[in-house]
This record gives structure tokens, C-alpha cells and sequence, in this order.
């Protein structure tokens, strides 16, 4: 169920993660006002990620690979590349990611310009996405 709902969340994250990024490279280029809506998009990625990383935290601890470190310690799950972008890899550049734009969106709040506020969340979003795929775990995800 758990990993059913991480799956699932996980095409909501990406979705909208990738529309406030463009959203704000749009603003930037565009020279816009960061109006209210620009917020609301920030702020409810914000969100849906938060919610995402909650669900990962659960996943993690009901996963097979979580119990694989119990059964055999984490030096052999190291050892299983399979293993460890569950373990290790994963979890910590999601951590990372959420990290980027938990700190995009609080800094953005103290830009006085409305390019200033486009321009971090472009920098701390798009980062933030980078690292969000650079560990999905495609051909798993893809797979059904
Ligand atoms: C933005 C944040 C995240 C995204 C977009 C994301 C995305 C995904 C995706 C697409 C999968 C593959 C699901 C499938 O096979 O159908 C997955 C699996 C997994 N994720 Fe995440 N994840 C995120 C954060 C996290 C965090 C923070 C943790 C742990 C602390 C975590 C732990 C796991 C685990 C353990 C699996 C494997 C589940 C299993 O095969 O039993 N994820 N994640």
C-alpha cells in the first residue's frame, strides 16, 4: 500500500516540481510581477514534496531492502548496488533535494524584488529537481 502511495505521490512531485520550475524560469525571462499565484505554485510544491519525503521515510522502514540491512548489516547492503541506491543513495539525495527547496522557498521570502524571488526558486527548485532525477529509480518506476 505504502509503496503503492510513494509510487503514485512520486508522478505528483515530479509534475509540479517541474511546472514551478518553469514557472519561475518563465517569470524571470519575462521580467513578471511574482504575484500571488507564482506563491500558491512554490508553496504547494513545497507541500507535495514534504508529503512525498513523509511517505519515503515510511516506505523506507516497511522495504525490503530495509529489512536486507537488518538480516545481514550494512556492509553487505553496500556491497548490493541494488540495495544501497534504496538504503543509502536514494533517501539521501531525496533528502537533499527536499532540503534545496525548503531552503528556495524560505529565501525566497526575503528577496525584495520580484526577480530576486523567481530567480531562487529557478536556482533552488531546478537544483532540487536535478537531484530528485538523478536517482529516481527509472526502469523500477517504469516497469508496470
Ligand atoms: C522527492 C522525493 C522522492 C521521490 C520523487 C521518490 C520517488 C520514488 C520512486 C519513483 C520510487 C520507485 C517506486 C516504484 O518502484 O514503483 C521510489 C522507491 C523508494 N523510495 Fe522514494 N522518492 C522520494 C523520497 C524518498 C525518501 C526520502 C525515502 C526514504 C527516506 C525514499 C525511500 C524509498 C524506498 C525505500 C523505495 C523502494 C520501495 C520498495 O521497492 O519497496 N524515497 N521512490
Amino acid at each position: 500500500m505504502i509503496k503503492m502511495l510513494h509510487s503514485g505521490w512520486a508522478y505528483i512531485t515530479l509534475i509540479i516540481l517541474i511546472f514551478a520550475v518553469v514557472n519561475a524560469i518563465i517569470g524571470l525571462n519575462s521580467k513578471k510581477e511574482f504575484t500571488d499565484k507564482d506563491l500558491r505554485i512554490s508553496l504547494f510544491t513545497l507541500i507535495v514534496a514534504h508529503i512525498q519525503l513523509i511517505i519515503g521515510f515510511i516506505a523506507f522502514f516497511v522495504s525490503a531492502q530495509f529489512e536486507y540491512v537488518l538480516d545481514n548489516g550494512m556492509g553487505a547492503a553496500m556491497k548490493e548496488p541494488a540495495i544501497r541506491l534504496f538504503v543509502v543513495e536514494h533517501p539521501l539525495m531525496m533528502i537533499l533535494a527536499i532540503t534545496l527547496i525548503t531552503m528556495g522557498f524560505s529565501k525566497h521570502k526575503k528577496q525584495n524584488t520580484d526577480k530576486g524571488k523567481f530567480k531562487t526558486i529557478a536556482l533552488y527548485y531546478g537544483l532540487g529537481l536535478l537531484f530528485v532525477l538523478s536517482r529516481i529509480p527509472w526502469s523500477q518506476w517504469l516497469s508496470f
